[in-house]
């Protein structure tokens, strides 16, 4: 279904061949997993299936790569998007609409399906995959999990029937990635033909079919999916991957939970204290904290599970959401909205999305 013959890339502007005699065979309804140390060459490898290379990331490229015995560069992108979906590292960028059912209808829209198949189709997936409600949601007020479980599911409305995901478990927590191998092991179970580049292994124990180990450009070495499994944990770090042991951490903490019993110890003037902070949309309520001491000074992680409201609160915290409601105290002086914002500043991710506050 995939082959990839004698295949070198390099990208323009850059002096070394990012991906280096490539000669590999991917069957329909295999799972394959691309795994290696970051820069070896996994998302250029999917790239190469999906048609970014080279329609969007040029460069000089020799040898082949075909699907269906067709010749990449030979297909029309929109051919090439017709067989293949793709499900990137970061949901957020490959977003082209701001509501769920907008962008699940978007690839099928484009593709001229029926109208009314393709309502039928958003229900029936929403309804099969238990997401009923998200139908109308803005997809910015999702959850990183829940962003990218939908990104999994616009490869449902336009069924290709070959997957490519890059890092999909990327921002995910533990919860967030069963789900992932749910829908992926649903996938296999339906036929599709998955390709995966990612690092952390665990949760595709028992899924991939085989997995082609990368280093600098070049498959390094090939394993059966069971010959992967098997292979022990010092091995696999020398290889510079993640422990295949399924180590969970689960954190079922809801941040309205949180107390702080030892707060006590900590004098009044050295205290950020929230007497209360609840923040509802509509009729749910994303946020109801009471009595939350936070020693000032100190580093503080907030930790739970995708969308249990941690960048939620951070937002309110730092006076940017206007319709939540709150005390906090900074020192034992009360501070609203706008002082905070004068206070604080809230890094997101890589970004400075924002300067808040000055500390
Ligand atoms: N758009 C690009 N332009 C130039 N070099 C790139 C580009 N994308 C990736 N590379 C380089 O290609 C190599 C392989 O990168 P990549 O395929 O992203 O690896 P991985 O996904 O395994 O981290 C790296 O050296 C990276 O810096
Ligand atoms: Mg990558």
């Amino acid at each position: 279904m995939i082959k990839f013959t004698n295949l070198n890339f390099k990208y323009m502007n850059s002096d070394k061949k990012c991906l280096e005699n490539i000669n590999l065979e991917i069957k329909k309804n295999e799972c394959i997993l691309f795994t290696g140390v970051s820069g070896c060459g996994k998302t250029s490898i999917l790239r190469l299936i999906n048609g970014l290379i080279p329609n969007f990331y040029f460069g000089e490229l020799t040898g082949q790569v075909c699907i269906d015995d067709e010749n990449i560069t030979n297909m029309d992108i929109r051919d090439i998007s017709r067989k293949v979906n793709s499900v990137f590292q970061n949901p957020k960028s490959q977003f082209f609409n701001a509501i769920v059912e907008d962008e699940l209808a978007f690839k099928p829209e484009n593709y001229n399906m029926n109208p009314k198949d393709i309502v039928k189709n958003i229900k029936d997936i929403l309804e099969k995959y238990k997401l009923k409600d998200f139908q109308k949601r803005n997809l910015f007020t999702l959850s990183g999990g829940e962003k990218q479980r939908i990104c999994c599911l616009t490869s449902e409305t336009f069924p290709a029937e070959i997957i490519v995901l890059d890092e999909p478990s990327s921002n995910l927590d533990v919860d967030s990635i069963e789900k992932l191998r749910e829908i992926i092991t649903k996938w296999k179970k339906e036929g599709k033909t998955i390709i995966i580049a990612e690092h952390r292994l665990w949760y595709l124990m028992g899924l991939a079919d085989r997995v082609y180990y990368m280093k600098e450009g070049k498959i390094e070495r090939t394993f059966s999916g069971n010959e992967f499994e098997d292979i022990p944990y010092k091995a696999l770090k020398e290889m510079g991957l993640r422990s295949n042991q399924n180590r969970k951490l689960k954190f079922y903490s809801r941040i309205g939970n949180i107390t702080d019993n030892k707060a006590n110890k900590y004098k009044n003037n050295n205290l950020i204290q929230i007497d209360y902070l609840k923040f509802r949309v509509k009729e749910k309520e994303l946020l109801d904290i009471k009595n939350i001491f936070l020693p000032m000074n100190s580093i503080i992680g907030i930790v739970g599970l995708n969308g249990v409201g941690k960048s939620t609160f951070m937002n309110c915290f730092c006076g940017l959401e206007k319709k939540s409601k709150e005390v906090i105290k900074v020192a034992g002086i009360k501070m609203d909205k706008k002082q905070r914002l004068k206070k604080a500043i809230l890094l997101c991710r890589m970004l400075i999305t924002n300067y808040l506050l000055k500390a």
